[in-house]
């Protein structure tokens, strides 16, 4: 049973062995970008280097990114304690091609990290990818590099922009994506299950957004460069590998939950999620610099 720090430890270890850098996380507190409060993905330290107004010191890089998702576009602030496994902080372990290899080379590595490091059974996978509208087209290239790594053509999906369509605020950098779902062996909701229906059947354990445009309030264009840009949350990898119910109770939060379990004060399990993830995001916020206040 691998541990979340054999997980990420893994992760990292796959990527540099394929040419990628190993980066620190930046800091959740971001000072300089006014479209943003708080780091929600893992590439938005390298916004600029996407953008193509730095030139990249590496052209793959890789790490284990803290993000907290509290507000504006991706915020998972009400979700914490209700379902089963989001949070507000959580790692996103990413790998970055910054004007490097694009979709076949992305997907090709993403397969085998998932079924020969990780050991998944490739039969539990389904992928979906973007259905084209007028911004940009169909995802056929990303279909063909999950058949050629072996994803059946029934288990491969499109979906339109809510689905498969990544951007980290209301403008900047974008793109389709193409993102990995792991069935977890419950029973289907209906005969039409699939992982977009949210029944709990599948889970999204990565994505990869395939970045090469810009949305401003002007419309849509093309970057001067290709990147791809990937995320998979290291707590919820860590649940499921150890086929616990929720990420609390992984080696990752179980000390806390049975710490708060002694507090009579606190009886219900929901309480005790949402007091421990919360626990957890205002000491990260506060060791990146962030202070408490009432305003
Ligand atoms: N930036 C992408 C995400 O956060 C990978 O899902």
């Amino acid at each position: 049973m691998l541990t979340a720090n054999e997980i990420r430890d893994s992760f990292v270890k796959f990527f540099e062995s394929k040419g990628h850098q190993i980066v620190p996380s930046a800091p959740m507190v971001i000072k300089d970008d006014p479209t943003l409060m708080f780091t929600n993905a893992g590439m938005n330290q390298f916004k600029d280097i996407i953008l193509g107004n730095h030139p990249a010191k590496y052209k793959r890089v890789t790490d284990s990114q803290k993000c907290l998702r509290v507000s504006g576009k991706h915020n998972d602030l009400e979700e914490v304690g209700h379902d089963t496994y989001h949070h507000t902080m959580f790692e996103m372990l990413g790998n970055w091609s910054l004007g490097d290899y694009f979709k076949k080379e992305a997907i090709a590595m993403s397969y085998k990290f998932l079924t020969e490091e990780l050991g998944i059974d490739p039969e539990k996978l389904s992928v979906t990818c973007f259905a084209g509208d007028a911004d940009a087209p169909k995802d056929i290239e990303a279909f063909e590099a999950w058949k050629n790594a072996g994803i059946p053509e029934e288990r491969i999906y499109f979906y339109g922009k809510e689905d498969n369509w990544w951007i980290a605020g209301e403008e900047g950098p974008c793109g389709p994506d193409t993102e990995m779902y792991l069935d977890t062996g419950k029973p289907a909701c209906s005969e039409n299950c699939q992982p977009s229906c949210n029944c709990g059947k599948y889970v999204e354990i990565w994505n990869n957004v395939f970045m090469e445009y810009y949305k401003s309030k002007d419309g849509i264009k093309k970057l001067e460069q290709k990147n791809v840009d990937t995320g998979l949350g290291l707590e919820r990898m860590a649940m499921l590998l150890q086929k616990v119910e929720t990420p609390f109770d992984t080696e990752l939060f179980k000390p806390v939950m049975e710490e708060l379990e002694k507090l009579e004060k606190i009886d219900d399990i929901k309480s005790r999620r949402i007091v421990a993830e919360h626990l957890r995001s205002s000491i990260m916020i506060i060791a990146d610099g962030g202070r408490p206040s009432n305003i």
